[in-house]
């Protein structure tokens, strides 16, 4: 069974604090977005990439998309994003090639996932129709409110959510649609589909070196993780 992907990189990068969006920031010699983008390229289960991008960088991401590729490659579509996360999905599920296709989401700000990683999420939504990657949460997660504990919550059953995330088009499309018609916005894809289906997602172990690009110290273990996996 193949997939499709939806890689996000239509943010503006504002935590980054750069002078450009984060995605064309260069790690180690080539931008942030290459490193996902070449890792779905080498999947053969992919199929089709649609890459969401600002409209004022497209031409940009057309020109590193055309030398990136090679000509037995899967197909790169490039498509605007939208004002929030999940408009961006959104547009990029109206131009999968087939709903009934396994879509994967993929925040282009995440460049070290594996492919080991994208297998064992794939083979997991296969059987199950939804699943996402994440990790056990490390710290003692606390509640606060005005800067007073109100409880420690017990972390056993708390996991960090990452990216991919696996679905069926015609599923994600379905609570995509029904969150926007209530304009409710969730912070990743599984939300809407816990809230507006009765699918169970399942969680697939990731690893804590898939970490997204969001603030400046960031790129410093971006760059530790690009050296280590080198040597
Ligand atoms: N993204 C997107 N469209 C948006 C907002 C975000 O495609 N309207 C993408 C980003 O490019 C990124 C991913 O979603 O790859 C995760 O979002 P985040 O880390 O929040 O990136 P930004 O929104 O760019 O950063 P910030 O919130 O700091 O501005
Ligand atoms: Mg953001």
């Amino acid at each position: 069974l193949d997939y499709e992907v939806i890689l996000l990189a239509a943010g503006q990068g504002k935590r980054m604090g750069a002078s450009r969006n984060k995605i064309l920031l260069h790690l180690i010699g080539k931008p942030v977005i290459s490193y996902s983008l070449q890792t779905f390229l080498n999947d053969p289960a992919c199929k089709h990439i649609i890459l969401v991008t600002q409209e004022d960088e497209q031409q940009l991401l057309a020109t590193m998309v055309k030398k990136e590729t090679k000509r037995n490659q899967c197909p790169v579509t490039i498509v605007s994003g939208g004002c929030e996360r999940q408009y961006s999905v959104y547009n990029g599920l109206k131009r999968l090639l087939n709903p009934e296709n396994i879509v994967m989401v993929h925040d282009g700000a995440r460049p070290f996932v594996t492919l080991a990683q994208l297998k064992s999420l794939h083979r997991k939504v296969v059987k199950t129709r939804a699943a996402i990657l994440g990790v056990p949460v490390k710290d003692t997660i606390k509640r606060v409110v005005d800067g007073i504990v109100q409880e420690t919550v017990p972390r056993e059953t708390l996991w960090q959510i990452q990216t991919p995330q696996a679905f069926y088009g015609t599923d994600l499309l379905a609570v995509h649609e029904q969150a926007k018609q209530e304009e409710y916005l969730g912070t990743d894809d599984a939300s809407l589909i816990e809230k507006y289906s009765n699918l169970a997602v399942s969680m697939v172990l990731g690893s804590y070196e898939n970490i997204k690009l969001t603030t400046p110290e960031d790129m410093l273990t971006g760059e530790a993780i690009v050296k280590r996996k080198r040597s």
